[in-house]
């Protein structure tokens, strides 16, 4: 498996963490050329490696990490996204309701990612957590897990565990997946949750 990082900002550089804490290779882009992601993307850690979003999304696995406006023109970027599992790690909070046609935010974006195997997940904590070392407390920090295709989710599992996370399977995108959604004013109520798994 490879792994790519769309979107490096506050949330990208912390996943990125994530994956150069465990010595993972992963390819980070954003719209800005891959020079410019290169100084933070080297403090971070000699396996996070920028390149342009193009040769960024010829990888395995894609990790959204951008403002889910910008969804759509990620989407745009291939063809098709048949073989490619994506990770939604974006919230839609202050996105009103009415422009998601009420369904859930990682629905919206399950769409426009047609194809691909779509997990939602990394969403819910600030992404000073997210940053951080996963293994505290006795424990692993937990991260959720939802999809509407039960196979994609496993390899999603495995990869978060691979990071020291514990991860929690939730369900389909509409249901357990709405435990974990921000959009419109609202944030449900497993979002920000900083649950530990004792091991
Ligand atoms: N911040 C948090 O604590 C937190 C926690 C959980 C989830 N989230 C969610 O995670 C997502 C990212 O949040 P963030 O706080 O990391 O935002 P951010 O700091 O503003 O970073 C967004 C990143 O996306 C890139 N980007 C924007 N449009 C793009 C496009 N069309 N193609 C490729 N890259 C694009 C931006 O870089 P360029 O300008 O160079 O393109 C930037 O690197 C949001 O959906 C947010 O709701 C945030």
């Amino acid at each position: 498996m490879n792994y790519s990082i769309i979107g490096f900002g506050e949330v990208g550089q912390a996943l990125a963490r994530a994956f150069a804490r465990k010595g993972i290779q992963v390819t980070v882009a954003s719209r800005r050329p891959p020079d410019a992601l290169a100084p933070q993307a080297q403090a971070i850690g000699e396996t996070v490696i920028p390149k342009a979003l193009q040769e960024a999304l010829q990888v395995d696995v894609i990790i959204l990490a951008v403002p889910f406006r910008e969804h759509p023109a990620v989407a745009k970027a291939l063809a098709h996204w048949q073989g490619k599992t994506v990770i939604d790690a974006t919230n839609a909070y202050g996105v009103p309701v009415e422009e998601l046609g009420g369904m859930p935010s990682s629905s919206v974006i399950a769409k426009a990612f047609s194809g691909a195997k779509f997990v939602k997940g990394f969403n819910h904590l600030p992404a000073g957590l997210l940053a951080a070392d996963p293994n505290v407390e006795g424990g692993r920090r937990v991260v959720f897990l939802a999809s509407d295709d039960d196979s994609a989710v496993p390899p999603v599992a495995a990869l978060a565990e691979h990071l020291g996370f514990a991860s929690v399977w939730l369900g389909k995108l509409a249901e357990g997946g709405a435990l974990v959604q921000a959009r419109g004013r609202s944030w449900a109520p497993l979002i920000f949750q900083n649950l530990v798994k004792p091991d």
